[in-house]
């Protein structure tokens, strides 16, 4: 990455120029594998999870264990002091100190945020609640890259749960910054990308419709993107009950689409593509997910040197009586965290989870 700040929590602290720097050379490491043995050695790599994960734990060690390093860390809370009621913020500080890097997943939004705040170390994103999953967004980036052979210019349709599916958000932020992509949303309407997305894609100059059919949809799209209705992320399970299965991709739809048309999804599937897609040549999800270890490679030799002291994390400002409303962000759960917006627009906005403040003008600063 060209840019100095340390720690990778939201693609959007950096230029897109470094983006394609990882994915670039995510492609070298996968032609040339052996060039890179050992750049890693000596090195440790923390991996603390909070919530499950296949694809994004396995393939941040396999990365590691690539490059010569080691790992250390926990994906279930359960058995490290997270169980006796020990704070992200102590957990993450220890955690720093015996590594080198530190990846974190968390059900809470803006948490891996708040945990980077006091680490010794440079800190990875590796999903915060329903918020945001930035190197999942660096393996789609570089699928595309690799498959479509370019990001821009492309029509991607996201599918189901496009409320609570973070993988959608942080990728919806990052192909916006790109010239020409248009977006089809198919969804329900209670699974509808949350306002904010849109208007990143908007004022990006971008276009998006809202449609409820997959089968309507899915002759226009160059890619389409399916996701998993996110249960765990629902009040309760009456309303999931009335979500899922509504979209499901099959064979018959699959003949409803161009030659061309890629699926991707960021997996794990649950019933929204039938297994019979998985022949298909079209159906890429599980090569994206081979694609996400290279990726996941080049972004520990990115970031791993870098000072954390080069850039602060947090450069809002704290207003006397403004809190964040959102009951998901780490700061209500969190007494000890600074209230902390920055301006975007005139609007006031979490810098842990970025929710809006809508009826307040910002004219603070
Ligand atoms: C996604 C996640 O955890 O957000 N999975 C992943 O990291 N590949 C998608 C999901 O859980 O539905």
């Amino acid at each position: 990455m060209s840019a100095n700040f340390p720690h990778l929590i939201d693609l959007d602290n950096y230029p897109v120029e470094s983006w394609n720097n990882i994915v670039n050379l995510a492609i070298d490491i996968k032609r040339h594998q052996h060039i890179y043995v050992g750049a890693c050695s000596g090195k440790i790599m923390a991996t603390l999870f909070f919530e499950p994960s296949t694809r994004t734990q396995m393939s941040f060690q396999s990365a590691m264990l690539r490059l010569g390093g080691g790992i250390i860390g926990f994906d279930n809370p359960a058995t490290s002091s997270v169980a006796k009621g020990e704070s992200i913020k102590d957990t993450t500080k220890i955690a720093s100190s015996y590594s080198d890097i530190v990846v974190m997943r968390h059900f809470i939004e803006g948490s891996v945020k708040a945990a980077a705040l006091t680490a010794d170390c440079p800190v990875v994103n590796a999903g915060d609640g329903g918020h945001l999953h930035p190197t999942q967004t660096l393996t789609d980036l570089l699928t595309l890259k690799a498959e479509k052979g370019t990001l821009s210019g492309l029509t991607v349709g996201f599918c189901g749960d496009l409320k609570n599916g973070r993988t959608v958000h942080s990728l919806l932020k990052a192909l916006s910054r790109y010239d020409n992509n248009k977006f089809v949303f198919i969804s329900t309407d209670e699974l509808k990308v949350p306002d904010y997305i849109k208007d990143i894609v908007t004022s990006s100059g971008k276009s998006f419709t809202e449609v409820n059919s997959l089968e309507d949809a899915i002759p226009s799209l160059d890619v389409l993107y399916m996701t998993r209705i996110q249960r765990e992320r629902f009040g309760s399970a009456e309303e999931y009950e009335k979500q899922k299965n509504v979209f499901c991709l099959d064979s018959k739809k699959m003949e409803l689409a161009r030659k061309d048309m890629i699926v991707l999804h960021p997996l794990p599937r649950v019933d929204e593509i039938a297994l019979s897609v998985d022949d298909d040549p079209r159906a890429l999800y599980f090569k994206q997910a081979n694609y996400g270890m290279y990726v996941r490679m080049s972004l520990i030799l990115s970031v791993i040197n870098r000072d954390i002291r080069s850039q602060p994390l947090l450069t809002g400002k704290e207003l006397p009586d403004v809190k964040c409303r959102n009951p998901k962000c780490i700061t209500a759960l969190e007494p000890s965290l600074p209230h902390s917006f920055r301006n975007c627009n005139g609007v006031l906005e979490c810098e842990f989870c970025d929710e809006r403040i809508t009826d307040r003008q910002c004219t603070l600063y």
